[in-house]
């Protein structure tokens, strides 16, 4: 007999999102939709994916066990969040109204706000306030079906700040339920200090910050923004370079306004992901899409900064390119917490099918961090990682807008939110 401890009972419908992983082509239509399914799971992990019959035959429940009635419920993996700037502090109100008034994003920037803006207000807050600021978010994307999240420094550009960024991240992963994968991204823009002599703060990158961040395994990825304003594609290469020579794995911002090759280079140096995408160019398309790199498509940029232009998701998922979803969820570009908002984004904005966002939203968002083998779908052995919604079926989760659909959520195995509430 399978020992469970964690039961949900005759769901609705249930979506394993089931790999192989990555997904592509055909296979992003398919979101192993089953009826009347029960699942159950012991210390952390699913052991039990199946009918009402095969449960009664095959499973002894612990005595402690939990028994959730799944009946008008649908349940599927927890969200992965794949690319966040999380540990930032203040907000960029008075810069979206400018833009409201007609000023770009790249108008902000070069007028020394954007970016720097939330860098000043990181470097100005303790470690303690950091803290406290992600873990009021990780609870919001908790209660929105956000499992796993990753997470990006950034916003320090120093020694100091941008350690801390990533000590703080660190500390949050004992301190709630999310799973945080952390990558560096000290070169998210030129640090303030450093405009006139940006191979000052380049060197200081290498020689002093990124060694620190891997011999402290404070940081799995690295992370570069590739545009000609912010770092052009030598000194991306040679950034990515030194980050991949130190043990880092990579993930390059490319292509978002300017396209200057930075996919394509994501693709010479076997990234796990290209993110952005909106101006990828016909060559960029095609190398990723004989790739193993991800492409993380951003859907809440395009709406947020009110761009016509959008990542080609149509292309690039019928080229069968890796093609996964993520909120950017930053002050500036996406201000933009809900996972399932950027779903939405992904049918609404970018022509996805409702099984395609849902893929993107989960198994190879897991993908796009190196974590497909624990999270974002529902197979035996696999994290517990499951999110129940009251919704008739899996296409209300595009199909209905603004409301929080999320009931339960299931994070290794615990209960964590209960009735639309976190557990104490
Ligand atoms: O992913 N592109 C660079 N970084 C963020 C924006 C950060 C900000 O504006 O604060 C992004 O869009
Ligand atoms: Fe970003």
């Amino acid at each position: 007999m399978i020992s469970a401890d964690l039961v949900v009972a005759g769901l609705d419908q249930l979506l394993t999102c089931a790999g192989p992983a990555p997904k592509t082509g055909e296979a992003m239509k398919e979101v192993g939709l089953r009826e009347k399914a029960w699942i159950a799971g012991h210390q952390g992990k699913i052991v039990f994916i199946g009918q009402e019959a095969e449960f009664r035959e095959k499973v002894k429940l612990t005595e402690n066990a939990c028994v959730l009635d799944g009946s008008g419920l649908i349940g599927l993996p927890g969200l992965v969040d794949c690319h966040t700037h999380l540990p930032f502090a203040g907000n960029r109100e008075k810069e979206f109204s400018l833009r409201i008034q007609g000023y770009s994003y790249q108008q902000l920037a070069e007028m020394g706000l954007g970016i720097q803006t939330t860098v000043k207000a990181t470097r100005a807050i303790s470690r303690e306030e950091l803290k406290e600021l992600c873990l009021k978010r990780l609870k919001i994307m908790l209660l929105n079906g956000t499992t796993t999240v990753e997470a990006k420094s950034g916003y320090g550009l120093n020694f100091q700040d941008e350690i801390k960024q990533l000590e703080v991240l660190q500390e949050l992963k004992s301190l709630q339920p999310v799973t945080l994968v952390s990558t560096f991204m000290g070169a998210h823009e030129i640090a303030p200090e450093y405009k006139t002599e940006r191979r000052v703060y380049i060197e200081l990158l290498k020689s002093k910050i990124m060694p620190e961040v891997i011999n402290r395994r404070l940081a799995e990825f690295f992370d570069i923004f590739c545009e000609p304003t912010v770092f052009n594609l030598q000194e991306t290469r040679e950034l990515a370079e030194a980050a991949l020579n130190l043990g880092f794995k990579l993930k390059i911002h490319s292509d978002e306004f300017v396209p200057i090759g930075g996919t394509e280079l994501a693709v010479e140096l076997g990234a796990r992901s290209a993110e952005h995408l909106i101006n990828i160019t016909p060559e960029g398309i095609d190398k990723l899409s004989r790739s193993q790199t991800a492409a993380v498509l951003l859907p809440g940029v395009s709406f947020f900064l009110m761009l016509d232009k959008k990542a080609p998701a149509r292309e690039l998922l019928d080229k069968r390119a890796i093609v996964a979803l993520a909120s950017d969820y930053n002050p500036g570009s996406s201000h933009l917490i809900s996972m399932l908002l950027v779903l939405q984004l992904g049918v609404f904005t970018l022509r996805m099918t409702v099984e395609e966002a849902i893929n993107a939203c989960t198994i190879n968002a897991a993908f796009a961090l190196d974590r497909h083998y624990r999270c974002g779908s529902l197979e035996i052995g696999k994290d517990f990682d499951l999110i129940l919604c009251d919704l008739p079926s899996y296409l209300s989760l595009a199909y209905e807008l603004g409301r929080n659909p999320v009931k339960f959520v299931i994070k290794s195995g615990r209960l964590v939110v209960e009735d639309g509430r976190v557990k104490s």
